[in-house]
């Protein structure tokens, strides 16, 4: 489905029926990647799964695609739907995505899984990394960044079917889309303080992360989940940064235990 919001156009699945689950997904991957979760959960859910801004088959907006922009298209979409409240899961880009919608639309969160994710803005080198890879990845495509990034965001035991299904999650992707989406990171806030916050107001908040993660690492989740009074954190066996799509059946379970005491 398409939504026109805020000067894009938005392409979005809107599945099953119950209460609402946003699922946002990961850089530089699309919606399809919750392809796993979406179909464990609709019989008992509603999942709106967007494509974000420069993702797959949503328009591609010059510029830097900032936390917020890509927050205020989360809230234009869930105004779409007619949802007032969802619980919101986010992987990583996803999860600085659902903080931002966090702070800029509390209101419309009910709860949050955050990902394989940090709470934290990036360094001054990290900046600079995102920006030389911003570049590359105009000059040479999705393709060679996928090939560069791949090994990095999976467990070293991942399996060849694992690899191939997240590079055509990334190589279907526009390089502008990508490049906006590597320098609208760079200028994120820091959210450690807002979700301390949400944990002591009673925002129910589930943190999930791979044992093998090497982006997100567990000790750094952990130490996320010690800042966050009433958060749970999971950590899922056998899995590197994609936790979702290397054990989706331990991913599904932990969302749904959280979902079921939610109800
Ligand atoms: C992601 O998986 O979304 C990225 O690792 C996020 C990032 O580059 O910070």
């Amino acid at each position: 489905m398409d939504a026109h919001m805020n000067g894009i156009r938005m392409a979005y699945e809107d599945r099953g029926a119950g209460p609402a689950l946003l699922l946002v997904h990961s850089f530089p991957t699309r919606g399809a990647m919750w392809q796993e979760q979406v179909a464990a959960l609709e019989a008992d859910y509603r999942l709106l799964v967007p494509d974000v801004r420069g993702f797959g088959k949503s328009d591609v907006p010059p510029g830097p695609s900032t936390m917020e922009q890509y927050a205020d298209d989360m809230a234009a979409l869930l105004d779409v739907a007619g949802v007032e409240q969802a619980v919101v899961a986010g992987l990583s880009m996803g999860g600085y995505i659902a903080m931002a919608l966090l702070r800029r639309h509390a209101a419309r969160v009910r709860a949050l899984v955050l990902a394989d994710t940090r709470a934290t803005p990036d360094t001054p080198e990290k900046r600079e990394q995102r920006e030389t890879d911003a570049r590359l990845v105009e000059r040479t495509g999705a393709a060679a960044l996928a090939a560069s990034m791949v090994p990095n965001l999976l467990a070293p035991g991942a399996s060849s079917a694992v690899r191939a299904r997240l590079r055509s999650l990334i190589e279907g992707n526009d390089p502008h889309g990508m490049a906006g989406a590597l320098r609208g990171m760079a200028l994120r806030e820091d959210s450690t303080a807002l979700l301390a916050a949400a944990g002591q107001n009673g925002v129910p908040v589930l943190l999930v992360v791979g044992s093998q993660d090497a982006l997100s690492p567990p000790a750094e989740m952990r130490g996320l989940q010690r800042s966050i009074p009433g958060s749970r954190l999971v950590e899922i066996a056998d899995a590197g940064h994609m936790t979702n799509i290397e054990q989706p059946a331990a991913f599904t379970a932990a969302l749904r235990e959280f979902l079921a005491v939610l109800r």
